[in-house]
């Protein structure tokens, strides 16, 4: 780690400007041999360097069609696993900053996944025919591993529904990790009441829950959340309403329980995209999701006189995705032209093989 921020050192007397310069002809160079893929929430001046752009669920399949010799991950460290998992061997996942991580991923890990998976087992018997784990792609690849050999499945923001009808198809309850506010959120949708998703703590024995209320839930919520999307508020959206009644609210699926019953419209971030792109000129959105990305909307349909309006009154954007700057990015791939990669994501192959297994049930859903 040292001897990367020495070697980023290099470019802090650079302008933007020749940064940029560079980057483009780096880009030329490596040709077909790299693909650089950019998350929405990636920053400006990295975001339009990528060749592929998308929410999570569609970056997974960039990466798993891509033939290029690099994968470039302009977004956190479980897509840049992802990318590695679904690639051939001989193909290269690239994170540009190794410590662009996700603070939600974080939040659950195998230990205290296995300790809930053991615990539910005690009070339900058999946990393997009664419950189907669920992970939401933003999880480390052994997480995926787990749900791969205990039957279960991946999910991302845009297919959590479809998932869970696979899921419940499969067993009569789910656990679902790390995100509570998408699992909550998604089930609701469903038509499952409240009392029937319990919040699993996964800091207390037994996730701080009785006997009686793991046997009647039908899904555990793992107590996760992502820090970015719980800033919004139920009050923004009243706030917001009062001023602008003809107005309408969009959020992302990370939101509370409260910020998402209070919204018109709850998606990822590809469908956030989608919608207000769709919508008539003229149109006023409240968005509930990342700033690089609101932002990004707010100049992509200026033009049609669409406002677009950030949700919470302070700043907040995705602190971990913002570490992917233009000198990691060029530093990445100047190393590339001169035939050395740096930052390599690999996942050990016995965790990939059964991680890459609950991804293409995923993928086949
Ligand atoms: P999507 O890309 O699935 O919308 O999820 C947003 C997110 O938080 C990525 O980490
Ligand atoms: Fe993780 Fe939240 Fe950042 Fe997405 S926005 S990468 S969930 S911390």
């Amino acid at each position: 780690m040292a001897a990367t921020a020495l070697a980023i050192q290099q470019f802090s007397g650079l302008d933007e400007a020749e940064i940029q310069a560079r980057i483009v002809a780096a880009k030329e160079r490596l040709g077909e041999r790299v693909a650089i893929l950019g998350h929405h929430y990636q920053r400006e001046e990295v975001f339009r360097h990528a060749h592929f752009s998308g929410d999570s669920l569609k970056l997974s399949r960039m990466a798993a069609q891509s033939q290029a010799d690099y994968i470039v991950f302009c977004g956190v460290h479980f897509m840049a696993e992802v990318a590695d998992i679904l690639t051939r061997p001989e193909q290269v996942a690239i994170l540009p900053d190794l410590a662009a991580g996700c603070s939600m991923a974080d939040m659950a890990n195998l230990a205290k996944v296995e300790r809930a998976w053991r615990e539910l087992n005690e009070v339900l018997g058999d946990v393997e025919s009664n419950i189907t784990p669920v992970t939401y792609i933003n999880s480390a690849a052994d997480l995926k591993a787990f749900c791969g050999r205990h039957g279960g499945i991946v999910c991302t923001s845009s297919n959590a529904r479809n998932v869970l009808e696979w899921s419940f198809k499969q067993r009569e309850k789910v656990l679902f990790f790390p995100d509570q506010h998408l699992g909550r959120n998604t089930g609701y949708r469903m038509g499952l009441p409240l009392e029937e998703m319990v919040t699993w703590d996964f800091m207390k024995p037994m996730g701080g829950l009785t006997p009686e209320q793991i046997r009647k839930a039908k899904i555990i919520l793992w107590k996760g959340f992502c820090s970015v999307h719980q800033v919004f508020r139920p009050e923004h959206i009243a706030a917001f309403r009062a001023k602008f009644p003809e107005g309408r609210v969009i959020s992302h699926p990370e939101c509370s329980f409260e910020v998402c019953q209070k919204s018109d419209y709850v998606g990822s971030t590809d469908f956030i995209i989608k919608t207000i792109a769709e919508s008539a000129a003229g149109s006023r959105w409240l968005v509930g999701t990342e700033l690089n990305l609101v932002n990004r909307l707010h100049e992509q349909n200026k033009h049609e006189g669409k406002h677009v309006h950030f949700m919470s009154p302070t700043l907040c954007m995705c602190s971990t995705m913002f570490r992917i700057d233009p000198q990691h990015l060029l530093w990445t791939l100047e190393n590339l032209v001169e035939g050395k990669v740096v930052n390599r994501i690999r996942v050990a192959e016995d965790i990939a093989g059964e991680a890459r297994s609950a991804l293409e049930r995923m993928f086949a859903v």
